[in-house]
Order: structure tokens, then C-alpha cells, then sequence
């Protein structure tokens, strides 16, 4: 469990229909208030669902050539700084970013992004993960992550999960909410971690379409090598290793980076049950996810 008092005592609540804890709506007038740039990239994801390999991957399209002593001296969390996050001594996206374009996440459902993202026509990347492996990365991220609530034992965390009651809501409402965007948005570019996994230079090469980028053939293969999972977890710029509200004792940030893990946590029972209730909630047949490669 979480080693840190603060989250033991974190509550979560309910928040204009979504689980939230006061990290991510403290700042909720400004951060709705925000003024976007045509230029900003938004990166919007559930949590866990490969949000800091597509913003390395970014970073290193917009940036890999032109700003060298970023990538050795700065954090990712802080290349990318987090939308709704509010903790002290974070650099929060209003004290102004260094450079242009901006990239930002989010974990915010699509009906919390700030209107002025729309209203700019900003790119905007959203990357979806299989429910279970999400699920599973999500329990032992609460586990060391001393800004969430603690997550209890994993029976039941499953639970609460398939509730909705985790940070960012439910899982289900937040992939179908976006998908059903995507469909009307040309500027939201829909991802699946599986994917990456499965191929990621050619997920790559549909980002930089949708963004427009060419880079030479020498620098995509430079990026898709870089952003493997071992060279991610060995470089202490992507690790998180650096981030002060991680405990390594409990777990790592980058854990297994695989497709399938769910199946070392899920029960016989718990995956009918989960299967069962997923068939209730997920109606849309134009969005599948795969849990297996
Ligand atoms: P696991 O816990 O299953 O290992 P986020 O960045 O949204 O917090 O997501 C973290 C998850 O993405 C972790 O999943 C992490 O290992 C995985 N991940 C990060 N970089 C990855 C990479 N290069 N390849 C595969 N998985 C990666």
C-alpha cells in the first residue's frame, strides 16, 4: 500500500458526474479558462494508457532535433505538463511554457476540456488501452503514486473500477466519450496502445500525418528505437525515476509495458464478471479494443 499518509487520506469524489479528488479540480476555473494556441498538441488519455510513451514520442518528433539539452536535462512530466494537475511545487501550464508548439496532457473526459481548445482547432492525440491491462497498470500505479488514493487490496480495486470510482472516472465513459468525438473532429486523432505495442513505426508514421511532420527516414528510426520500453525505463528522463511523488520502494512507472498482463491478475471469476459487465457498458461495435496480440 501506499506508504504516504496524504493518500490514505485522499477522498475521492464525485465531481460533476466523475470520480475526482481535489489534485484535479482545485484549479478547475482556471484550467477551464485556459487559452489555447492553435499550435498546442493536447495528448488525452484514461490514465495508464500510455500517456507518457506518446508524449516522449511527441517530444522527440517536435523537439529531438532542435533541443538536444531537453531531452538530457528535463523530465518528461515537465515537457509535457499536465493539464488539470494541481500539486505544489509543479510547475503549473499557466507560468508559460518554453516553447513552441506546447504539449499538454490530460486526463480529463472530453466533456472537461477547456472550450478553447476547440475553439483553436488544436490537435488533439488520444490513446486508448485495453480495460484490463488498464486496470491492472492503474492498481499498482495507486500503489506507488503518492498523489492518488490508496488502492486497497486488488479485489477490490476491481470493483471500484468497473464502479468508475478511480480517478478520472469511468474507464468506459472516458473511451467511448472521445471515440464518439473523434467522429465528428478531424483534429482528434485516435490511438490504441496495442498498437504501439504491435508495431511502432507505424503508429508513428500515422501520427506525423496527422500532424503533419516529415521527418527524414534516418530520424523515425532514430524515434521508433528510442521509444522502446527498455530504452524508456533505462533513461531517467522518461522513467519518472526523477519525480518526487513516487514511491520506487512499492513499484515502478515503468512497469511491464506489455499487452496481456491483466491475465497474471484476473481470476476465472473476475474475468466473466468483468467480461459480463463490459458487454453492458461497451454497446458501440465500431470500437474494439484488443486485450491480446
Ligand atoms: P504498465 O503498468 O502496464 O507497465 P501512462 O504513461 O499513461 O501513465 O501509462 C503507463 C503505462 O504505459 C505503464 O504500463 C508503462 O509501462 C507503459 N509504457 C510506457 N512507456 C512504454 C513503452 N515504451 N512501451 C510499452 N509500454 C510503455
Amino acid at each position: 500500500t501506499c506508504p504516504d499518509i496524504m493518500c490514505l487520506l485522499l477522498p475521492l469524489f464525485d465531481f460533476r458526474g466523475v470520480s475526482m479528488t481535489h489534485f484535479f479540480t482545485d484549479n478547475w476555473e482556471n484550467v477551464q479558462n485556459f487559452k489555447a494556441r492553435p499550435d498546442d498538441v493536447l495528448i488525452a488519455t484514461y490514465p495508464k494508457a500510455g500517456t507518457t510513451w506518446v508524449s516522449y514520442i511527441l517530444d522527440l518528433l517536435y523537439f529531438g532535433q532542435t533541443s538536444p539539452e531537453r531531452q538530457t536535462s528535463v523530465p518528461i512530466y515537465e515537457r509535457v505538463p499536465f493539464l488539470e494537475l494541481i500539486v505544489p511545487k509543479f510547475r503549473s501550464v499557466k507560468s508559460g511554457l518554453p516553447t513552441s508548439p506546447r504539449l499538454i496532457k490530460t486526463h480529463f473526459p472530453v466533456q472537461f476540456v477547456p472550450k478553447s481548445f476547440w475553439e483553436q482547432n488544436c490537435k488533439i492525440i488520444y490513446v486508448a488501452r485495453n480495460a484490463k491491462d488498464n486496470m491492472v497498470s492503474y492498481f499498482h500505479f495507486d500503489s506507488m503514486a503518492m498523489i492518488e488514493p490508496d488502492p486497497g487490496d486488488w479485489n477490490n480495486y476491481f470493483q471500484r473500477f468497473m464502479q468508475g470510482k478511480v480517478v478520472t472516472g469511468s474507464w468506459y465513459d472516458h473511451v467511448n466519450g472521445w471515440w464518439k468525438k473523434k467522429q465528428t473532429s478531424p483534429n482528434v486523432h485516435y490511438m490504441f496502445y496495442e498498437d504501439l505495442v504491435e508495431d511502432t513505426g507505424r503508429e508513428i508514421d500515422k501520427l506525423c500525418s496527422f500532424l503533419g511532420l516529415s521527418p527524414s527516414e534516418d530520424e523515425r528510426k532514430r524515434i521508433t528505437g528510442g521509444v522502446q520500453f527498455d530504452k524508456m525505463k533505462k533513461n531517467n528522463m522518461t522513467n519518472y525515476s526523477t519525480h518526487a511523488r513516487m514511491d520506487f520502494k512499492t513499484g515502478s512507472f515503468m512497469r511491464k509495458g506489455r499487452v496481456g498482463d491483466w491475465k497474471n491478475h484476473f481470476t476465472v471469476a473476475q474475468n466473466e464478471e468483468f467480461d459480463e459487465d463490459y458487454k453492458k457498458k461497451m454497446k458501440d461495435p465500431t470500437l474494439q479494443l484488443r486485450t491480446d496480440l
